[in-house]
């Protein structure tokens, strides 16, 4: 029998655990391999919420990109940090509201490239596209033909950040590296940002953290504070930055929505 790690596309280092593949795990995926299932394991010990986590953060996705569409009047989405496809994708969940929608995809990990062509679908009135890019190399995203050939800049854009920022360390200057794309962008645009907190429940997160640290993965959860720098001089729409089950919960809302460690928050351009 061949081994999985055998039957590895292209380019995929299957001997340490990738963030696309531990969370395609956690989110009921199969394109994963037993050092990620093994990565994901041990960060269940920590929190043994995390599936659920992962679900809720995935959730959001589906509920902001309905917000940024219908509410918003957005019509082009750049979401970097896209992770493997896991329908309903947000190019699915906006187009279905807005066909014309246009949505470019940005993340470094080969298997999401591997798995692109889920991504990228033309339909007779809109488009999605995908690039293999760094969020540390900005200028690079915002100069790439395939970004400038599907997004028109003149236009508002929903910049989506979703579950990325706290695979970025300080030292790599994630606000520097933001910034650069939301300068890119003009007035009316939003950015959006998921990101694992300590805030809720601390000695889980470090229990987290110790967990990816000893797999050799970043994991940097932020306070509330320090994800609320990201969006600084661009206006938090209501509730501001909230726990990312209480985000504008369609139905009831959650009885704990401190539930999953995840800030969440949306914010407009001025
Ligand atoms: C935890 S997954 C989140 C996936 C998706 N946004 C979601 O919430 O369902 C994080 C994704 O960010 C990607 N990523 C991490 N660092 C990146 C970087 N510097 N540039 C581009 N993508 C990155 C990973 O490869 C992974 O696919």
């Amino acid at each position: 029998m061949v081994s999985e790690d055998a039957q590895a596309p292209v380019g995929v280092d299957t001997s340490i655990p990738h963030s696309a593949r531990v969370y395609d795990w956690w989110l009921g995926g199969k394109d994963n391999f037993a050092v990620d299932r093994a990565m994901g394991a041990a960060m269940i010990q920590a929190i043994p919420g995390l599936r659920d986590m992962a679900a809720e953060n995935r959730r959001f996705v589906h509920r902001v990109a309905r917000y940024l569409v219908t509410e918003a009047g957005i019509r082009q989405f750049l979401d970097v940090g896209t992770g493997i496809p896991t329908p309903p994708n947000l190019h699915e969940v906006a187009q279905r509201l807005a066909p014309q929608t246009r949505v470019v995809y940005v993340d470094n990990d080969p298997i999401v490239l591997a798995h692109a062509r889920a991504l990228m679908v033309s339909t007779p009135q809109g488009r999605s596209e995908y690039i293999h890019a760094d969020l540390r190399e900005p200028a690079k995203i915002m100069a790439d033909p395939t970004l400038t050939g599907t997004l028109d800049l003149d236009q508002p854009v929903a910049l989506t950040l979703i579950a990325i920022l706290m695979l970025m360390r300080d030292e790599d200057d994630p606000i520097g590296k933001v910034r650069v794309l939301m300068d890119a962008l003009p007035s009316g645009s939003y950015l959006t940002i998921t990101h694992p907190t300590q805030d809720f429940n601390p000695a889980e997160m470090a229990a987290a953290v110790a967990a990816a640290t000893h797999g050799h993965m970043t994991l940097v959860p932020r306070t509330h504070a320090e994800v609320e720098r990201f969006f600084d001089g661009w206006e938090l729409i209501e509730p501001g930055l909230a726990p990312v089950m209480g985000w504008r919960p369609e139905g009831a809302p959650p009885a704990d929505d401190k539930a999953a460690y995840y800030w969440a928050g949306v914010a407009r351009k001025p």
